[in-house]
C-alpha cells in the first residue's frame, strides 16, 4: 500500500464528508417531515457517528455545513472560564511497538535505569479538572485549552460520580488542597440506551459516547431550572416542556461516570508513586480504574497492551489505547514535560483493525463540481466500532491500482480509524465469476460525455456543469448549507422539488423566489400538519421565503461560498471578503491581485478568475444581486456587524436587560430594532408580560426568542438564534 499524499487524504475526507452530509440531511428531512425513514435508526446513527469522527480528524471540515452542528440542545452555552492550578497536558502518541520502545529507551537513557511503569487504559472521554479544598469540592472544570477550562461546578449536584467531599481515613489524610484530573464518560451500555431514548423521542442520537459526554456535561442546568421556576410563577404553558427537558438533562448527567488518572497541585504529604496516589484517591472515595497495573519493564507493558488489544471491546467504555506512565513521581519530575506533553508518559494507540467483506459493486457519484467518483458498495461489516458498507475509491486509476474486481472478497480498514478504505482483494478467494469495473464514459446523471478537466488529470468530470441534474441539485443544496447561506428551509428535498417541479433552472433563481412561484409545487404547499403539542406548523413555502430574506443579508463571504467556486471554502472566502470587500472588485481582480490576498494562493486565485469568466456564472451573480443579496462588506471601525440586515422587535421585560440596553446591544452589532411586528421582522424578542406584539409575531409566523435565544442572537448571530426560538 502506498501512503496517500496529504492532499489526497483531504480530498478523500472531503468526498466522504459530502456523502455523509447528504445522506444525513436527506434522512433527517424525511424523518421529520414525512415520518418515513430512508435509513434505519442504526444506519443513521452510524453515518452520524462516522461524520463526527471524520470532523474530529479533519477540523477544517467541521466549520462548514454540517449536521453535527445542529444536534438539538447539544451546543454548549457560556461558562465562566477557570484557570487550572496546573496546566492539563496532552499525551504524545506511539502508533507501533517500535515507537513505544523508542520512548522507553529515551526514558531509560535519561534516568540511567528502567523505572517501574504504570499501565492504564486510555479512556475515550472528556477530560476534567477537580479541586478539593480542605476535603470539599470547590471546582469542576473542563480541560479547555489545558490552561483555562470552563466552569461546570454548577452541575456537580447532578453528578453522582463526583464526590462533593472527600472521605477522611486514618490511612489517607486529606490534604489542604488537591487538584485531581480525570476523564468523564458514558459506559457503552448507557450510551446505547440514551441513544435509543433519543430516537424514541424523535431526536437526533449522539454521534459517539465522547460527544454525548461532552454535550451532557456542558449544559447549564441551573439556567434551565431558573427558566422553569419563572415559567411556573407566570403560570406559563411552557412549564410541562421545560420540566421534561430538565428531567432529561438531569438523567443524562446522572449516567456520567468518572475515572481519575492524574494529579495536579497537591498540598500536604505527597505520595511517592502515582499508583500510591491512586490508592489515596480511592481511599477518599474518588473513582480510580481497577484495570491499572504497575509492571517492572517493557515486557510487562507488552503483555498489558496485548491483553487489551484482544479485549478492547470487552471493556465497559470506549478505549482508544493504553497510557504508560513512569510510576515514581520524583522520576516524573526529573523527566519533565514539553510544552504539550509529559516525557514521562506515552499513549499507545492500537492499529486500525482490518476486516474482510465482499465487494458487491462499484458505482459512481457525480459531485457538486462535476467530479465523478467511483465508490465501493460492500456487504455491511463491522470495523473499528461501526458498520461500514461504502468506501470511496477516488478515481478509476485507484480502482486499477488496488486491483479489486466486483465480487471480490476485499480487505477493508478505517484509515486513521475513521475513513473506510478498501485495501485490496483476497486473490485466493476468487472463483472466476469476478468482473472488472469499467468507468462510465458518460455521466450517469445527464448522459454527457465525461472528460478530465485538464490534460492528464486522473479525475474525470461531467462537463455539463450548468444543467447536469446531479451537479445542479448538489449546488442548490450547497447554497443553503450551513457553511454558505444557511437556509434551513432549503434541504435536500426542497432543492430537489424546486428543480424537479421546474421552479428554478439553476441556483441563480433561488434567492429571488416568490410565493406565487412556490404555489404550484406540492412540496411547498401541502399541509405541514401540527407539531407535538398540536400547533399548526408553517408551510414549507412560508418557511423558505422567510429564511431567504435572512439569507440575503448574510455577509459577503457566505455569498462567495454559496457560489460554488472551486477551492473557495469559508477560509478563502473570508480572506477575499476581508481584503476586497466587494463582489464586483473580486470579479474584476486579476490572478495576481487575488493571489496577493493572505490566505489565497495562486490555485484559488486562478479558480476565481476562471469562475467569473463563465457567462452563466455571472448571470447567477446578476440574479442574486437583483434579488437583494448583499454583495459587499460594509466596513466599519466599530468591529464586526453580525446582525447587519436583521430586524428585531423587543417586547416585554427581559431579565438582565433594560429596553435601552437590549436595543443598543442589537444596534452595536449592526442590527435594526423596530417598534412594530411585520413580515419584515426577523426576530421578536419576547420577555415577561409580552402582549399584542407577541400575538402578532405568532400570527405572522415570525421567530420568537426568549432571553436565552436573545443571547444566542447577540453571541452567534441569526443562525444561532434560529435554533433557539421559543415554540408557541
Ligand atoms: S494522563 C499529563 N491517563 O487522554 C498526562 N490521560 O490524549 C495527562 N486520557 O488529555 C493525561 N485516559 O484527557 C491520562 N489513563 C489516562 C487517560 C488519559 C484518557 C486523556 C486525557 C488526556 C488525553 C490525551
Amino acid at each position: 500500500m502506498n501512503e496517500p499524499a496529504a492532499t489526497e487524504v483531504d480530498e478523500t475526507a472531503r468526498t466522504r464528508w459530502s456523502e455523509l452530509v447528504g445522506l444525513i440531511e436527506q434522512a433527517r428531512e424525511l424523518y421529520y417531515e414525512d415520518d418515513a425513514a430512508t435509513l434505519s435508526d442504526a444506519e443513521y446513527d452510524l453515518a452520524f457517528r462516522e461524520l463526527v469522527e471524520l470532523e474530529d480528524a479533519h477540523p477544517e471540515l467541521a466549520s462548514a455545513d454540517s449536521p453535527t452542528q445542529t444536534v438539538g440542545g447539544e451546543r454548549s452555552e457560556m461558562f465562566e472560564p477557570v484557570t487550572h492550578l496546573r496546566r492539563l497536558l496532552s499525551l504524545d502518541n506511539a502508533f507501533s511497538a517500535q515507537e513505544l520502545d523508542a520512548w522507553a529507551a529515551r526514558v531509560e537513557r535519561e534516568l540511567g535505569s528502567v523505572p517501574s511503569l504504570l499501565c492504564e487504559l486510555k479512556v475515550d472521554g472528556l477530560a476534567v479538572d477537580l479541586v478539593y479544598e480542605r476535603g470539599r469540592l470547590t471546582s469542576l472544570a473542563t480541560r479547555g485549552d489545558g490552561r483555562v477550562g470552563e466552569d461546570v461546578t454548577g452541575n456537580v449536584r447532578y453528578l453522582p460520580a463526583i464526590p462533593r467531599s472527600l472521605r477522611r481515613t486514618a490511612a489517607h489524610p486529606v490534604p489542604e488542597l488537591v487538584e485531581v484530573r480525570g476523564e468523564m464518560f458514558f459506559a457503552l451500555a448507557d450510551f446505547t440506551s440514551l441513544n435509543d431514548e433519543m430516537l424514541a423521542q424523535g431526536r437526533s442520537p449522539f454521534a459517539n459516547a465522547r460527544n454525548a459526554g461532552a454535550g451532557t456535561l456542558r449544559q447549564r442546568v441551573d439556567r434551565r431550572e431558573d427558566e422553569l421556576a419563572q415559567a411556573r410563577e407566570r403560570g406559563s404553558s411552557t412549564v410541562a416542556r421545560l420540566q421534561v427537558e430538565l428531567d432529561r438533562a438531569v438523567r443524562r448527567l446522572s449516567l456520567l461516570r468518572l475515572v481519575v488518572h492524574g494529579i495536579g497541585v497537591w498540598h500536604g504529604h505527597e505520595p511517592v508513586r502515582q499508583s500510591e496516589a491512586y490508592d489515596a484517591l480511592r481511599g477518599w472515595g474518588l473513582p480510580t480504574s481497577d484495570r491499572a497495573r504497575v509492571v517492572p519493564d517493557m515486557a510487562g507493558v507488552g503483555a498489558y497492551v496485548e491483553h487489551y488489544g484482544e479485549h478492547r471491546h470487552d471493556v465497559e467504555h470506549e478505549i482508544d489505547g493504553v497510557v504508560v506512565k513512569v510510576d515514581e513521581l520524583s522520576l516524573q519530575d526529573r523527566l519533565g514535560s514539553t510544552s504539550r506533553a509529559p516525557r514521562w508518559a506515552i499513549a499507545y494507540k492500537y492499529p486500525p483493525e482490518v476486516v474482510r467483506t465482499r465487494l458487491l459493486g462499484i458505482e459512481v457519484n457525480v459531485g457538486r463540481t462535476g467530479r465523478v467518483t467511483p465508490f465501493a458498495l460492500m456487504e455491511p461489516v463491522h470495523v473499528a466500532g461501526s458498520t461500514v458498507s461504502m468506501a470511496t475509491l477516488h478515481n478509476a486509476d485507484e480502482v486499477r491500482r488496488k486491483g479489486v474486481l466486483i465480487g471480490d472478497i476485499v480487505f477493508l480498514r478505517k484509515a486513521g480509524d475513521v475513513i473506510p478504505e478498501v485495501l485490496g482483494p483476497v486473490v485466493e478467494e476468487r472463483d472466476g465469476t469476478e468482473r472488472e469495473f469499467v468507468m462510465p464514459t458518460h455521466c450517469p446523471s445527464c448522459g454527457t460525455e465525461l472528460a478530465p478537466s485538464k490534460e492528464g488529470d486522473v479525475d474525470i468530470r461531467c462537463p455539463n456543469a450548468r444543467s447536469c441534474p446531479s451537479q445542479l441539485r448538489e449546488r442548490v443544496f450547497h447554497v443553503a448549507s450551513r457553511g454558505a447561506l444557511d437556509i434551513e428551509g432549503l434541504g435536500w428535498k426542497a432543492a430537489n422539488a424546486l428543480l424537479v417541479d421546474g421552479i428554478i433552472t439553476d441556483e441563480g433563481d433561488v434567492l429571488g423566489l416568490r410565493a406565487d412561484q412556490l404555489a404550484g409545487s406540492e412540496f411547498f404547499t401541502r399541509d405541514p400538519g401540527k407539531d407535538e403539542s398540536g400547533r399548526p406548523l408553517s408551510a414549507n413555502s412560508e418557511k423558505l421565503l422567510g429564511q431567504l430574506e435572512v439569507a440575503k443579508a448574510r455577509p459577503l463571504w457566505r455569498v462567495l461560498v454559496a457560489l460554488s467556486i472551486r477551492h473557495v471554502g469559508p477560509t478563502a472566502a473570508q480572506a477575499l471578503a476581508r481584503e476586497l470587500a466587494d463582489l464586483d472588485r473580486i470579479a474584476a481582480a486579476s490572478v495576481e491581485e487575488l493571489a496577493a490576498v493572505e490566505g489565497v494562493g495562486p490555485i484559488i486565485a486562478e479558480a476565481v478568475v476562471e469562475w467569473f469568466a463563465v457567462d452563466w456564472h455571472r448571470e447567477v451573480v446578476r440574479k442574486w444581486r437583483a434579488a437583494g443579496v448583499r454583495m459587499s462588506e460594509e466596513r466599519s471601525d466599530d468591529g464586526p456587524r453580525p446582525l447587519e440586515g436583521v430586524t428585531v422587535v423587543i417586547t416585554g421585560t427581559l431579565e438582565g436587560w433594560t429596553r435601552d440596553s437590549a436595543t443598543e446591544a442589537v444596534q452595536e452589532r449592526g442590527g435594526k430594532v423596530s417598534g412594530s411586528v411585520s413580515k419584515k421582522t426577523d426576530f421578536v424578542v419576547a420577555g415577561e408580560n409580552a402582549g399584542t406584539k407577541l400575538d402578532k409575531a405568532r400570527a405572522l409566523g415570525r421567530p420568537v426568542l426568549g432571553a436565552e435565544g436573545f443571547q444566542a442572537l447577540l453571541d452567534g448571530g441569526a443562525a444561532a438564534a434560529l435554533e433557539r426560538t421559543v415554540p408557541a
